[in-house]
Order: structure tokens, then C-alpha cells, then sequence
């Protein structure tokens, strides 16, 4: 840990935008919100919205030639794409990197239909069923099959892959499978996998592997090239800067050249090709420019690339450290309360985590606790099943069996249905053992009280709960219409 990186990290870490807004409560109180939702999306670090502001009085089309400001947009908008070679670890010869539409899923939407023309006498998947749904969907949308590989449920290595099923998997479809398409961290429980053992599996049958990284890349150092043994090195990482402090920010694919040469891309438009003609056109060999057609997301790009290079001046090992450090003292002191239920091992040493945690409170509804730890704390949470139904469900019925042990089956159907979803607290770089400790009293506070707040909610059809009296009005804090009509007032 340099001396510099950890000023870096306490400079940037307490300058998010955003960090401290304030709501009125259920309680009247006017409160700081405590954002514990970062793997849904990070808030935009002060350096990346300042580093805009910079930005935006060049802005200009990467397309254009000439003029000033795209000459400085076009320098700037190349250079992100080295940065994000840097930042995951990538040999800039073999890899490429370029942006994509909406976030992660745009990402793998365009592996999944390129691998699958590149091979294809490889027309089957390997997955896992801890995936997000966009790293799972994609593969059944473009290939005839795609086998799910079951999470671990043994104790301590509960909702990890299973890599002697994968094994399996690999062993009984060897040369069919084109990839193994495995998240390098569950966004449901942070539960860290190991990539670049399962690169190793996967390339020893001749499969590549692509890693999702949407709730990695935030967390953990990267190295996706330059391993002793090759076979350790990941073939594709995709991920999205909105989960790396820079919403707005566009879907990122790391790829090795190879894989996306010698085909016409998926997206076809202005930028990448060479010449056309009224009956044909030929395609630019240049990567990133063949992979990026149309205008790009400049500005998105630009704040992704300031918030690569300020995480790299802290270093990821060290935030990676200084994270595991507040995952732990959450993990410990959530344990602590009273009827809750903590998914996967909460001993660090024997399961890593990065990012997030997933708890039900055993007799109160996740719609419920979430709700609740909103309106009467500030405390904001996801809940329901965060794009994985399957590892949600799962998880939820494993740990039901095993610790109602001596319920007969309907009962533990009865639990589980309780529990059709968990709540997620998720951290980032600005996270603190003070919100960890907001959270922990809320939710003792909730389980001591269960009836006063299941008094206060009408629970919905749909399974979400709205406060009987205390209502939000989010247009007293913002409608674009507002503000624009504020701003002409001005
Ligand atoms: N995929 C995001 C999440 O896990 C939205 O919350």
C-alpha cells in the first residue's frame, strides 16, 4: 500500500456526488441517505463530474477531423480505450477494447452473436446458475444450448461455482462448447469466483472463457493477460462504467482481437468500414473503429476513462484491501441481529467477497425490510432478486433446508415463498463502517418491531410495500421540467 494511494483514496473516496443527499423520512427527520446500492450503480465520483465539466466545452464528434474540439475528443476518446486496457490488465497487442450501448448486457449481447458466428461448430455454452440474467440470456437467445453449472451448497463454500460440475460439464461436451461464461463476482452475494482457474478448465477443451465483470471490475484487481501459464489468461471481460463510479457511462468489451477479426461486426453503420458502394461495402480491420459504429458515447467514455485512472492512482489492490476490510465488519456485525439470515459463509478468510452482501429478516418480507430501512433510516437498498432468479431462488432454498432442519416440505415451501427475493447491501469506495452501522441498528430496529412496521405498510399484489401515510414526492427535489424552468427563470 503506497503512501500515495491511500491519500488518493481518501480524497476521492469522501467526493462522490450524491453521498449526502438529503430526505425527509417517515419519521419527519431530515436525514444524509446511507447508498448501500453500488452494485446496482455506483454514484459518479467528484473527479469524474469535474473532470466533465473540463471535458464538455471541447465536446465534439469523434467522427469529425479537423476542428479543434475533435481533434481533442477524438485524442481523448483513443486514450480511454488504452486506459481501460491498463486498468484490466490487457496486452494491447493481442486485446482490444470498445464501448457498446447500454451497459453490461449490451456487452455480452454482442460476444454471445460474435462468438457464436466465429465458431460455429461450437454451439454450446457452459454457465453458471449464479449469473445475472445478462450473462445468461444472451448465450440461450444465440446458441441451441446452454448448461447451467450449479453453485457449491456445502457450508463454507456455499454459492460459489461448483468447479468439479463445471469439470463435469466440460468433460461430457468438450469440443461443442464454445465458452465458459462465468461472473467474476455474484452481484447477489459478492461471492468472488476463481476465473482464472476456470480459464484453465475451459482452454484445456479448447473453450474460451468470458468473464462477466459488471460487479467486479468496481472491486478487485484485474489481470486478464501476461499469466505464467497462458491458460490462465481470460479471452473476454465485459463490464459498464455506471458500476465503476462513471454512470453514463457506455458497456465496456476487453477481447482479444482474434476472436472479433475476420467477420463482419454485429452492428453495422458509420465508422467502420473503409469504403462504400451502392451494392457493397468493405469493413475497417482497425480495432477499436469496427466495432464502434455510429456515434459514440464520447462524454460517457470520457468519465469512464477518469475513473479508471483515479481507481489506478489508488491502486486495486489496496482498495480491494481496504474493501474486504468493510465487507467483513458488515458481515460481522449483521451478524449480530436478531433472526436474520446472512446467504453464503460470513467467515472472510474461508468465503472472499467483494461489493455486496445479501440477509432476509427470517419472519419479515425482503419488500418489507427494504422499505422499511428507506423511509424510517434513509438507508437505501435493492431487494427482490437482482436479475438472478435462478441463484436467488436457490440459495434461498438451500439455506432454508438446512437450517430448518426437521420442517416437512410444505413448511419449507412456506419459508421460502416468505422469502421469494433477499435485500442487498452493496458497498463502493465511499462505503464506511458508519453506514455499515446505520444499517445494522435499522435493521435490529425492524426486527424488534416487526409488528409495528408490518401496522404501518399495505403490502401490494406485486409484493412491494407502500407506507399507509408517509408519502414521497420526488418532484419536490427534481423533474427535469423543474429545473429547466428554474434554470429560464434564472
Ligand atoms: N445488475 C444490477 C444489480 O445487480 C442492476 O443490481
Amino acid at each position: 500500500m503506497t503512501p500515495r494511494g491511500i491519500e488518493v483514496l481518501k480524497k476521492i473516496s469522501c467526493n462522490a456526488v450524491g453521498l449526502d443527499s438529503e430526505y425527509t423520512l417517515a419519521t419527519g427527520e431530515l436525514k444524509s441517505r446511507t447508498y448501500l446500492d453500488s452494485t446496482a450503480s455506483t454514484l459518479r465520483l467528484q473527479v469524474v463530474d469535474d473532470v466533465l465539466q473540463h471535458y464538455l466545452p471541447h465536446y465534439s464528434n469523434t467522427h469529425s477531423l479537423l476542428h479543434f474540439g475533435a481533434k481533442l475528443s477524438t485524442h481523448e476518446y483513443a486514450w480511454v480505450h488504452d486506459m481501460v486496457l491498463e486498468f484490466v490488465g490487457a496486452d494491447p497487442e493481442a486485446y482490444t477494447a470498445f464501448f457498446v450501448g447500454q451497459g453490461t448486457t449490451a456487452s455480452i449481447n454482442r460476444v454471445a452473436a460474435t462468438l457464436r458466428e466465429k465458431r460455429p461448430d461450437r454451439d454450446m455454452v457452459v454457465t453458471s446458475i449464479m449469473e445475472h440474467h445478462s450473462n445468461d440470456l444472451p448465450h440461450r437467445k444465440h446458441f441451441p444450448e446452454v448448461v447451467h453449472v450449479p453453485a457449491r451448497m456445502a457450508k463454507t463454500s456455499i454459492g460459489m461455482v461448483h468447479l468439479e460440475r463445471l469439470q463435469e460439464a466440460l468433460d461430457t461436451h468438450g469440443e461443442r462448447v464454445n465458452y465458459v461464461a462465468i461472473t467474476g463476482v455474484s452481484n447477489v452475494t459478492g461471492i468472488i469466483n476463481p476465473i482464472h482457474e476456470i480459464a484453465e478448465m475451459a482452454h484445456a477443451v479448447g473453450a474460451l472463457v468470458v468473464v462477466d465483470g459488471a460487479a467486479m471490475a468496481a472491486h478487485q484487481p484485474i489481470k486478464l493477460s501476461g499469466h505464467d501459464n497462458p491458460a490462465r489468461n481470460i479471452d473476454v471481460l465485459c463490464f459498464s462504467g455506471h458500476k465503476v463510479y462513471a454512470p453514463g457511462s457506455p458497456g465496456v468489451v476487453v477481447t482479444l482481437k482474434d476472436l472479433f477479426a475476420d467477420i463482419e461486426p454485429q452492428v453495422v453503420g458509420g465508422g467502420m468500414v473503409e469504403n462504400v458502394y451502392l451494392n457493397r461495402h468493405t469493413t475497417l480491420e482497425k480495432f477499436p473503429d469496427r466495432e464502434e459504429a455510429g456515434t459514440p458515447n464520447i462524454c460517457g467514455a470520457i468519465g469512464l476513462g477518469a475513473s479508471l485512472y483515479a481507481l489506478n492512482q489508488v491502486g486495486m489492490d489496496t482498495l480491494a484491501k481496504e474493501e474486504a476490510r468493510t465487507i467483513q465488519y458488515a458481515l460481522d456485525r449483521l451478524s449480530e441481529i436478531p433472526n436474520i439470515i446472512i446467504y453464503g459463509e460470513t467467515d472472510g478468510s474461508l468465503c472472499k467477497r467483494a461489493g455486496a452482501l445479501a440477509f432476509n429478516l427470517r419472519d419479515i418480507e425482503h419488500g418489507l425490510t427494504a422499505a422499511a430501512l428507506n423511509d424510517y433510516f434513509g438507508v437505501a437498498v435493492r431487494n427482490e432478486c437482482f436479475c438472478a432468479h435462478p441463484y436467488v431462488r436457490e440459495m434461498i432454498t438451500e439455506v432454508l433446508a438446512e437450517e430448518e432442519d426437521g420442517l416437512t416440505d410444505e413448511e419449507l415451501e412456506m419459508m421460502a415463498d416468505l422469502h421469494r427475493g433477499m435485500v442487498r447491501a452493496s458497498f463502493g469506495i465511499y462505503s464506511t463502517e458508519k453506514d455499515v452501522d446505520t444499517l445494522a441498528e435499522a435493521l435490529r430496529h425492524i426486527a424488534n418491531n416487526r409488528d409495528y412496521y408490518i401496522e404501518n405498510y399495505t403490502r401490494l399484489d406485486s409484493g412491494d410495500y407502500i407506507h399507509k401515510t408517509f408519502q414521497f414526492d420526488h418532484s419536490q427535489l427534481f423533474s427535469v421540467r423543474g429545473a429547466v424552468d428554474e434554470w429560464l427563470e434564472q
